[in-house]
């Protein structure tokens, strides 16, 4: 079975050189399927972010081999894996990474014109994001002009504008209050009920709550997978 949207296979990441380099990920495994949400969790340093910038392409592991929508992301080359978050992959920072210049439709609505759709079209589209995340009325605000929450519905709104099918989030809920944060868990709980593929890492096990799966990780490596009878690795879900 391969149609996992997200495939890590063997991965490691080292950081620095010897003899003070950081092993990140030693020999990560796992997949994530169309309409499945994933959780990661694990203790400060294990290596959920580096888990998750490397899957969406914003850096390469230093071994193994990650695939989205089964294309090997090492052999698209810098150019075309640009191409690959902006088309197929939202990711949501564990800072919100909005731009202060741009309006919540322009923050929106960028990744969207970056990949060449006409700019009424984007804008379109970013208003119908804004909408699904339920801040249609602050489509003409700057970022700075926002509650905390509001800014989060923004940087999923982003994340989710042209369909992706790969849906990234590190701690989407950051410091928000608790009825802000499960609200934006629904959002990315309905994405993915409708087909597309989500890893969410967390460090609230009310959160994971809402995931099918929660992978743990410890030092860099998957110490325990839920819903699964092995301790190490695991891809594949049983009935899919
Ligand atoms: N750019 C870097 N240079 C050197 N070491 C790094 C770098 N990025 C991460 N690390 C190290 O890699 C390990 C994993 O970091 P990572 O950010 O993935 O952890 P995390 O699980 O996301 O932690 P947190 O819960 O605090 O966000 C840590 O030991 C960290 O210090
Ligand atoms: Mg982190």
């Amino acid at each position: 079975m391969n149609n996992a949207v997200l495939r890590l296979t063997d991965v490691t990441r080292t950081h620095g050189a010897a003899p003070h380099e950081v092993l990140a990920l030693r020999g990560v495994s796992f997949a994530a399927y169309p309409g499945e949400l994933v959780a990661v969790m694990g203790p400060s340093g294990s290596g959920k972010s580096t888990l998750l910038t490397i899957a969406g392409g914003l850096d390469q592991p230093s071994s193994g081999e990650v695939s989205v929508e089964g294309v090997d992301l090492a052999r698209l080359g810098q150019e075309g894996r640009a191409r690959m978050r902006r088309t197929s992959i939202g990711y949501v920072f564990q800072g919100l990474n909005l731009i202060p210049a741009l309006t919540a439709t322009e923050n929106v609505a960028l990744p969207r014109e970056l990949d060449g759709v006409a700019p009424r079209r984007a804008r379109a589209e970013a208003r119908r994001a804004l909408e699904e995340v339920g801040i249609l009325d602050l489509a003409d605000r700057f970022p700075d002009n926002m509650s905390g929450g509001q800014q989060q519905r923004v940087a999923i709104a982003r994340a989710v504008v042209g369909e992706r099918r790969l849906i990234l989030a590190d701690e989407p809920t950051g410091a928000l209050d608790t009825e802000t944060g499960e609200g934006i868990l629904q959002l990315l709980r309905a994405r993915c009920d409708a087909g597309a593929a989500g890893v969410l890492v967390t460090h609230e096990a009310r959160h994971a709550a809402w995931a099918d799966r929660v992978v743990f990780l410890r030092d860099g490596v998957v110490v325990d997978e839920t819903g699964t009878d092995r301790a190490d690795v695991l891809t594949e879900p049983a009935a899919r």
